[in-house]
């Protein structure tokens, strides 16, 4: 197995890190490393903003309820962003263009783009042996993340990324079956059950026991419990009101 391999399938979320931050080295290389990502017609429909100022770090630790939004080596937050494209426009191209920036189709372009680049850094950063965890928790409250950040209509704030010096060393959590999410020519419902089934045991037992928040839980058990309760249900006319996904 080669060494990017090896890095991928080694991941897993750090949610305690060393209070040493990142150089500017560092995080241009993860920066450039998220640029490279393939982005959606060469659209880069993303900006990614490097939180510096400790008391917007707390703020925004505020919002996420997790204390490593804060204490970590630095914060990245990943916006989708259609923005850039609008204000090169004249005002009559605006106005054509209106239409085709406020489609679900280009909401999807912003979120893939940015989720594309966010993969990339992760990689590039753990690759460099930092640790990182994804923050959609920032999402708790979008409009106050978007009001600190400043961010203006056609840019959304999507999750943050943590990363910095691993302070804690957790088990790598374990994946569906590799047949429940790769299937072949199409979409086979009927064998799912009993994969996933073995799969609810197996990550039982992988909460019992690994090393730190042990508790009995299954997959199932989680996925139905968290889609019977809908959570950010703001964040739609969050969207609408930033021009995205109106139409
Ligand atoms: C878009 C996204 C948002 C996430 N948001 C959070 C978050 O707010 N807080 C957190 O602790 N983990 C967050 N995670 C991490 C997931 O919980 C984690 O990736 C998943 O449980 C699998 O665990 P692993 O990354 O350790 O393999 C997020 C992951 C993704 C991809």
């Amino acid at each position: 197995m080669n060494t990017t391999v090896e890095t991928i399938l080694n991941h897993r979320s750090i949610r305690k890190f060393k209070s040493e931050k990142l150089t500017k080295d560092q995080i241009h290389t993860i920066v450039k490393a998220a640029q490279q990502a393939s982005t959606s017609s060469h659209v880069m429909a993303y900006t990614i903003i490097g939180i510096t100022d400790e008391n917007l770090k707390a703020e925004l630790s505020a919002v996420s309820g997790q204390p490593y939004v804060k204490d970590n080596g630095h914060l990245f937050v990943f916006c989708g962003d259609l923005n850039r494209i609008y204000q090169q426009a004249s005002i009559e191209e605006q106005s054509q263009m209106q239409e085709s920036m406020e489609s679900t189709e280009q909401f999807i372009v912003t979120t893939i783009d940015a989720a594309l680049a966010a993969q990339n850094a992760s990689v590039a950063a753990e690759s460099m042996g930092l640790g990182i965890c994804f923050l959609g928790s920032l999402r708790n409250d979008i409009t106050r993340v978007s009001n600190l950040l400043k961010l203006p209509e056609h840019v959304i704030p999507l999750f943050g990324l943590a990363v910095g010096y691993p302070d804690q060393d957790p088990e790598i959590k374990p994946r569906l079956p590799l047949e429940v999410v790769y299937q072949e020519n199409e979409y086979a419902t009927d064998k799912q059950h009993a994969l996933i089934r073995d799969f609810d045991n197996q990550l039982t037992s992988y909460y019992q026991n690994r090393s730190s928040n042990t508790r009995t839980d299954t997959w199932t058990e989680q996925m139905i419990r968290k889609y019977s309760h809908p959570i950010r249900m703001d964040v739609t006319p969050f969207m609408k009101d930033k021009k995205f996904n109106k139409r």
